[in-house]
């Protein structure tokens, strides 16, 4: 099995690796290929990965390459984890929405829209490389904004393209504990838009647990989601929220604390890799992600007065585990249940078929088949359905380079209260980014 890793210098590649060096199976991947467009960082990341392996005897054999079809030529699987602008564009994505007083986040609201308008037209031009050169390959899209960049990517390759993200596992496992439910049989009920989804049940033998954690204010004041969102909160929605719905509930909070921060995740975590890949190796490379780990979401957990992430929370797992278990899932045809980012069907009737969601599917050698989950209540439609519509307006505006769909993508946001306001941000944010020269 070959495997190619797009943006196969970036930080979390090692993950990846350190994921598969523990398969050993039949069918497992024997060779990965790197490809980025950034040969020092694909040097450094090589390094890492050669003293991971160290000691390992059927270590995948890695290569690395800055040719986009050598890199795609046979691949059975291919990872899209790119970046476009790097993370100093993320840092201007947060930045110039702050200065606008509106939330500058990497993936939700008026920082997700510029990055959404950057990223969408290279995943589109990726997406045909694939189909022209690796059309039988299953395509694994971790390049946020997730949702958005596996739907434009979905309308070249199909249902061939899934997106995951991590922070439902992470829900999904952290309820699971406290319910003391064995995650593996646990359904659970989660459906919405990547960064925007709730779960609504917890079935264990076609039993909903979740309204007794619901119901227990003692063990919901106990997690991540708890603690950020309030277990009064929680009751009031009679469900558990993602994470990222904390920008949303508690926008004016979050807002505060982003711009009271010395300095944004961006910059922050700009700063801090650019001391990595300036001097890479394997152990700095643990403890670089550790304190990025230790530090996430960390001005909103203070907003809500969360305290520190739990010891639990801070081992890293979340994508490289959904990625393993999709891979073998698909070239085993083991099938399993997972939440990923697919087109809708029916699945949420207030959404088209072709509108990207994240929802629990099963997958096998067929790919990833949305299973059915509750109807989602009034709120959620609203924000969902609305969040869908900006989402559109930037696939629009990708396609046609029109700055009238761009505006109307910023303006449409729930996060962005003005259209004067997004008229400026689009402005601001051509300005800052040469990727977005297409709306100029
Ligand atoms: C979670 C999300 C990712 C996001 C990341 C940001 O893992 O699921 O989509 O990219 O957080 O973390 P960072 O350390 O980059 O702020
Ligand atoms: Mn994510």
């Amino acid at each position: 099995m070959k495997l190619t890793i797009l943006g196969g210098g970036g930080f979390r590649v090692p993950l990846v690796h350190r994921a598969l060096l523990g398969d050993h199976a039949e069918g497992r991947v024997t060779r990965v290929t790197l490809y980025d467009v950034d040969a020092g960082r694909l040097a450094a990341i090589g390094g890492v990965l050669a003293e991971q392996a160290a000691g390992v005897p059927d270590a995948p054999e890695v290569t690395a390459t800055t040719d986009l079809d050598e890199a795609l030529r046979g691949a059975d699987f291919a990872f899209s984890a790119i970046r476009v602008g790097g993370l100093a564009g993320r840092a201007a994505d947060e930045r110039v929405a702050l200065a606008e007083g509106v939330l500058g986040q990497e993936t939700v609201g008026a920082g997700g829209i510029a990055y959404g308008l950057r990223t969408v037209p290279v995943a589109v031009s990726v997406a045909r490389r694939i189909a022209e050169v690796a059309p039988d390959a299953w395509v694994i899209n971790f390049t946020n904004p997730a949702g958005l960049v596996t739907e434009a990517m979905s309308r070249v390759l199909g249902d061939r393209v899934i997106g995951i993200c991590d922070s439902p596992v992470g829900l999904g496992r952290r309820v699971a504990r406290l319910l003391g439910a064995d995650p593996d049989r646990a359904f659970l009920d989660y459906a919405g838009l990547n960064h925007l989804g709730w779960l609504r049940g917890v079935r264990v033998d076609g039993r909903d647990e979740l309204p007794r954690l619901l119901a227990d204010p003692e063990a919901l004041g106990s997690f991540e989601e708890g603690r950020l969102f309030g277990p009064e909160w929680l009751r009031s929605l009679g469900a558990v929220p993602n994470e990222y719905l904390h920008y949303y509930y508690f926008n004016r909070e979050a807002v505060l604390a982003y711009r009271e921060a010395r300095r944004t995740r961006g910059a922050y975590l700009r700063e801090q890799q650019e001391a990595f890949y300036g001097s890479p190796s394997l152990a700095t490379w643990r403890a670089t992600l550790a304190e990025r780990e230790a530090t996430y979401m960390a001005a909103n957990r203070e907003a809500a007065g969360a305290g520190e992430r739990a010891e639990e929370d801070l081992e890293p797992g979340g994508y490289e585990q959904v990625a393993l278990a999709l891979m073998r899932a698909v070239a085993r045809d083991e099938r399993t249940t997972l939440i990923l980012n697919v087109r809708n069907g029916t699945t949420l009737p207030v959404l088209d078929a072709d509108a990207v969601v994240e929802v629990p599917c099963v997958v096998g050698a067929g790919g990833a088949h949305p299973l059915s989950v509750s109807p989602l209540p009034d709120h959620a439609v609203g924000l969902v359905t609305a969040v869908k519509a900006a989402e559109r307006e930037v696939l629009a505006a990708a396609e046609s380079g029109s700055r009238q769909a761009a505006v109307k993508a910023f303006a449409l946001h729930p996060l962005v209260d003005s259209v004067s306001v997004a008229r400026r941000l689009l402005d601001a944010y051509v300005n800052e980014h040469p990727a977005l020269g297409y709306l100029a």
